[in-house]
């Protein structure tokens, strides 16, 4: 197993001064052992306040999104680039929100992946099936088939992680079966293999409802190296419980 990664998505929350007290709380209280890579995905206002707080201190920093171009006629879209000038190290591509909401697909996703490798972030590719799909008997063909459209040639163990979360379960209180999330990571681990150089290595994490109270037994399942933390990432305590249940799993 990799080193476990705990990241951290606000989403469209804490971004002032709560966002800078929550990075403070987890400042104050993170362990400092190392056993654990934690990161943050804070709101784009407050990113670059919240590098420079947290710069040095073993928490890493990213955007929710970036566009693929490096700069340009885009109105109010950011580029990696400018996300790495602020102190950025990670972005996200292809949360779910984005598909669902600004109707972002694969090839969108693939493009602003290859954006991020090329300013030198991290990127988390999100991938995950709708309770439609899954009812239908869909589920490893999507993560098929979002995994080949959204990653790009130039994704490696050091600049992606890709994170599974079924879109039915973010936000819901919901999880899969511990089974469902052991056969949901297996797929997208051999599918990594077949398809990337080094994808034996890729950090797969698991999101969708991982609060304090369930994370040590999904982070035990094989092939879950970590997770993509929304609700339960907004309270300083339940983020580090999270990932204290890391070491115990
Ligand atoms: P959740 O969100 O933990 O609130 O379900 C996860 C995510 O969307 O990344």
């Amino acid at each position: 197993m990799q080193k476990p990664l705990i990241a951290g998505n606000w989403k469209m929350n804490a971004g002032g001064a709560d966002g800078l007290a929550l990075a403070r709380a987890l400042l104050a209280s993170r362990p400092e052992d190392g056993a654990v890579d934690l990161v943050v995905f804070p709101p784009a206002l407050v990113l670059a306040r919240i590098a420079g707080l947290l710069e040095g201190q073993g928490i890493g920093v990213g955007g929710q999104d970036c566009h693929p171009a490096s700069s340009g006629a885009h109105t109010g879209d950011l580029s990696a680039e400018m996300l790495a000038e602020a102190g950025a190290g990670w972005v996200l591509a292809g949360h779910s929100e984005r598909r669902q909401d600004h109707g972002e697909g694969d090839d969108l996703v693939r493009a602003k992946a290859e954006a991020a490798h090329r300013a030198g972030l991290v990127c988390v590719i999100c991938v995950g099936e709708t309770e439609c799909e899954r009812d239908r008997g869909e589920t490893l063909d999507v993560l098929s088939r979002q995994i080949a459209g959204s990653t790009p040639p130039s994704a490696g163990p050091l600049n992606t992680v890709i994170a599974y979360e079924p879109v039915w379960a973010i936000g819901t209180g919901r999880t899969p079966g511990l089974d469902d999330v052991a056969e949901a990571h297996a797929h997208i681990r051999a599918t990594l293999e077949s398809r990337i150089r080094g994808g034996k290595e890729i950090r797969i994490l698991y999101g969708g409802s991982v609060k304090p109270d369930n994370a040590a037994a999904l982070l035990a399942v094989a092939d879950v190296d970590g997770a993509l933390v929304g609700g339960a990432s907004l309270d300083a305590a339940s983020f580090l419980a999270i990932a204290g249940a890391c070491l115990r799993s």
